[in-house]
């Protein structure tokens, strides 16, 4: 198991190089199955998720090697249609896969995935969209037995607009034959960047990243390439990083579109931010305010997966911000840890009324899962003295080189063996 210490009180000063996104990559890399030839996925993120991914591929009986931030899938030897417990358990959202297996074998075996730190993770909407177009599903023993000899373009109106549901959903019908047409559908970057790897497959996809999604299944290309968007939460996280430390940084790689409602929380606290072309200065002073208000709202609302590292940059902004977490009903897991450090925040249900200025100490802190380790880190960049993050397990499970890249920005940070 490892560890991280950062030690605080340093303002940060540096220019670092933005990863993919790894909430797109995963979702590709499970729609790499569908034809049965070679796909090259660059600027693919080097993280434990990514990694899992790749296990899977291999296991189903793909070729898939990773090298310099490039992705080699090979499919024509794929011969698997199931995921086993123990790897649907080493990424919860393993279950991205179904639709691809699916399509390209007609059967899959799926253990239920589990939930996660976040709370109960539901898959209802996944299986729902399956069955429309055309799958038996029945459940035995923990395990989901799906079968679907042949899938076929249907309407499938989503519920909610589930991200996963709704990659799922377009990947399945990219290998259904006849049109789909997917209603209520998640609007997030990573399904535009989905539509894209799948036109590159030779897909005819209309409207990914509106709420609503045409996909017309058919014949694959053999040989497709694409290169991964970059991460959009990895860059909230930075720009967090930099509200809370105060200093100057420059990210490289970044998309100003997908982070408008980013942007907008940070300059309300009086964060600097000046993109130019698809680079950006992101700087901070002595004194931040609180933002207005933050609720969480799919996309384009201020993201879910960044309001842990907002939060902990509000603990330097003297005043009171109020959270309301509307996507996940157990969001607020690094609260206790942040309060080891000194934080004062009362979480009450999806609510969260942070009270910033006091002082921050240093401590042994543990990460509660993904972005909640990403907001000890922020935290940690102002607290007096040494915070040691333990289970930095999740950490690495989405941001590459967090150690790396926090020296690079000046920080006093080593990630240790325990
Ligand atoms: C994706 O998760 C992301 N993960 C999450 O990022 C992100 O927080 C989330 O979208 C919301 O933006 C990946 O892309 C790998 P949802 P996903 O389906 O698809 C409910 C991170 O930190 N729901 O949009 O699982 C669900 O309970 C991770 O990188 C159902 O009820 O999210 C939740 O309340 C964490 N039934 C809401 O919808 C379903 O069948 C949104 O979930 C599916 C979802």
């Amino acid at each position: 198991m490892s560890s991280l210490t950062v030690t605080g009180g340093r303002r940060l000063s540096g220019e670092i190089r933005l990863q993919g996104a790894k909430n797109s990559a995963l979702p590709i890399l499970a729609a790499s199955i569908l034809s049965s030839g070679e796909t090259v996925i660059a600027n693919c993120p080097r993280l434990t998720d990514v990694e899992a991914a790749l296990e899977i591929l291999r296991h189903l009986g793909c070729r898939a090697e990773f090298s310099d931030g490039t992705v080699y899938v090979d499919s024509s030897s794929m011969t698997g249609w199931d995921i086993p417990d123990s790897l649907m358990r080493r990424m919860r959202s393993s279950v991205i896969f179904l639709g691809a297996i699916l399509a390209r074998t007609g059967q899959a075996t799926l253990s239920m995935p589990g939930g996660c730190e976040l709370g109960p993770r539901p898959i209802d909407l996944h299986l729902a969209a399956m069955e429309r177009l055309g799958a038996k599903i029945d459940e035995r023993g923990g395990n989901l037995i799906c079968h679907a000899p042949g899938l076929k373009g249907a309407r499938i109106d989503l519920a909610t607009p589930s991200v996963g549901a709704t990659e799922n959903s377009m990947i399945a019908a990219a290998g259904a034959e006849g049109v789909t047409l997917i209603t209520n559908a998640a609007r997030e970057p990573e399904i535009r960047d989905l539509g894209s790897f799948l036109t590159a497959l030779g897909v005819r996809v209309r409207g990914a990243g509106t709420s609503t999604v045409v996909v017309e299944g058919g014949r694959f290309r053999p040989y497709a390439r694409h290169r991964v968007i970059p991460d959009r939460i990895a860059a909230a996280t930075y720009i967090a990083a930099v509200a809370a430390a105060g200093g100057r940084i420059v990210l490289r790689g970044v998309c100003e579109r997908d982070l408008t409602a980013v942007s907008d929380a940070f300059r309300q606290m009086g964060v600097c931010l000046a993109y130019r072309g698809n680079t950006l200065a992101a700087s901070a002073g002595e004194r931040i305010k609180p933002p207005l208000t933050v609720t969480t709202r799919p996309y384009p609302g201020f993201p879910t997966d960044a309001q842990p590292p907002l939060m902990a940059a509000c603990l330097r902004a003297p005043g009171t911000s109020v959270f309301v977490e509307t996507i996940f009903e157990n969001r607020y897991r690094h609260v206790p840890e942040l309060t080891r450090m000194g934080a004062d925040i009362k979480v009450d249900g999806r609510v969260a009324i942070v009270h910033g200025g006091n002082p921050l100490h240093g401590a042994i802190v543990a990460a509660p899962d993904l972005r909640g380790g990403a907001a000890l880190i922020v935290a940690a960049l102002t607290a007096e003295g040494e915070t040691r993050i333990i289970e930095t397990k999740h950490i690495m499970r989405g941001y590459e080189d967090i150690d790396r890249n926090l020296q690079a920005l000046g920080i006093n940070a080593k990630r240790v063996e325990d």
